[in-house]
């Protein structure tokens, strides 16, 4: 693709009229209400309908779970399987089944969902905040290199937007050390590296199955796990009908009818949604990547605009938003500017900061900790991606006009980018 100008892509050339901003035409003329169905999530049709309907006719409620998760399982190929309520009663489960002694420190992005860092806490557990590398948005190795404590017992990457973060060489580093990998999933529907799904690289990862992920359920989450030990103890924490499903010589046998106090499973309405959606899911990923080479390969011609870089070797899928990024003090102009001349283009464009968990006042306070987590006093990575990306809208359905349309709005902002400053 080296050497090709944005017109070398059929959209025509540059164009250089008036911006919108100052009183031209907008670029982008497509239907409001056709670009609202186009980019609507999440997507439910009559497969969905007649699950839940099917479900409430039948009541055949809980048979749903094992019926997802025996799918979800077949879909992953990860070991061990167990549903759960949310993502964050996954990760609860998935700490608790660490069974690390009090004061043990655990390595995970500040630029991740509370529960990543938080859901430890109840289990005596401390996070130690690593840094995102500025190119990919994911797990920063080397900031993880450089923060490793004599108290470090695993590290949990997270894979920002559906991008893998680098898990063979977090893996090499963390065998290397003693560490346990595990992972937060919960953008990475789909995604996988060297072919192997996203979740089953770690001795334990988790999903999320919320209304905005890959695939939704509304609420919803799932545990994989590598060895019968950690699954037993993940699914006996959240189940109290578990313990006496595992074999006599499970250390969680004993525990038939309690548990260990909590009760996460998965609601079968969800399950049942869930199933209808991962078997589209392979396909919705295929259309909204089609979408994003037809926006982004043009797009990166531009001065400045690059996107989260992804490995030759990574299978990354698109959670939520196709993020680029601009260096904006290089471009000289204000992001504000840009999304207020492109938002007068007519495109859909945003930010949204991330918030750093590393900045939230829990953390702050050593009431909620075994002993105080260490405040990183800045974050170079995250800080840049914050400041430094837009957010397009994802696209499931086939629209070449309406793609070609914001390419020509990037084109003729770009003309007259010396406006913006
Ligand atoms: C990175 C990440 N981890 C975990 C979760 C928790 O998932 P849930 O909302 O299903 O509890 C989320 C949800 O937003 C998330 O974005």
């Amino acid at each position: 693709m080296a050497g090709l100008t944005v017109a070398d892509y059929g959209f025509g050339a540059p164009k250089t009229e008036t911006l919108a901003v100052a009183g031209g035409e907008k670029a982008v003329t497509y239907p409001n209400d056709q670009i609202a169905a186009l980019t609507k999530w999440p997507r439910y049709g009559d497969a969905e309908k007649k699950a839940l309907c099917d479900l409430l006719d039948n009541n055949k409620f809980y048979e749903e779970l094992p019926a997802f998760e025996k799918e979800w399982k077949d879909y992953t190929q990860a070991a061990f399987v167990k549903n759960h309520i949310n993502g964050t009663s996954a990760l609860t489960s998935m700490y608790f089944a660490l069974d690390l002694p009090a004061g043990s420190e655990i390595m995970v992005p500040s630029y991740t969902f509370f529960a990543t860092c938080l859901a430890m806490r109840f289990f005596g557990c401390v996070p130690i905040f690593i840094d995102i590398n500025p190119k990919t948005a994911t797990f920063d190795l080397e900031d993880a290199r450089r923060k490793l404590t004599s108290r470090t017992r695993a590290v949990v990457p997270m894979h920002s937007w559906g991008l893998p973060c680098e898990m063979d060489r977090i893996s090499e580093w963390a065998k290397e050390k003693g560490l346990i990998v595990l992972e937060d999933a919960a953008h990475a529907h789909g995604a996988s590296m060297q072919g192997k799904k996203m979740g089953t690289w770690g001795a334990m990862g988790i999903y999320s199955f919320q209304a905005s992920k890959g695939m939704p359920s509304i609420e919803g989450g799932v545990g994989m796990y590598q060895t019968r030990e950690y699954f037993e103890r993940a699914a006996a924490f959240g189940e109290y009908n578990d313990p006496v499903k595992f074999p006599k010589d499970s250390p969680v046998h004993a525990y038939e009818g309690t548990g260990f106090g909590q009760k996460y499973r998965m609601h079968p309405l969800a399950a049942a949604l869930a199933r209808q959606q991962l078997k589209g899911l392979d396909a919705t990923n295929q259309l909204v990547e089609k979408n994003v080479r037809a926006m982004n390969d043009p797009l990166t011609k531009l001065a400045g605009i690059t996107e989260p870089h992804c490995r030759a070797d990574q299978k990354r899928v698109y959670y939520y938003r196709n993020m680029l990024l601009m260096d904006f003090k290089k471009l000289g102009f204000p992001r504000d500017a840009l999304v207020k001349a492109l938002k007068a283009e007519g495109v859909d464009v945003s930010f949204w900061d991330y918030p750093e968990q590393h900045k939230l006042k829990i953390y702050s306070e050593a009431k909620w900790w075994n002993h105080p987590p260490t405040i990183p006093a800045s974050m170079p990575g995250n800080a840049y991606i914050n400041a430094n990306h837009i957010f397009l809208p994802l696209i499931y359905g086939d629209a070449p006009d309406l793609v070609a349309q914001y390419v020509q709005a990037f084109e003729k902002v770009w003309a007259h980018r010396s406006e913006l400053a």
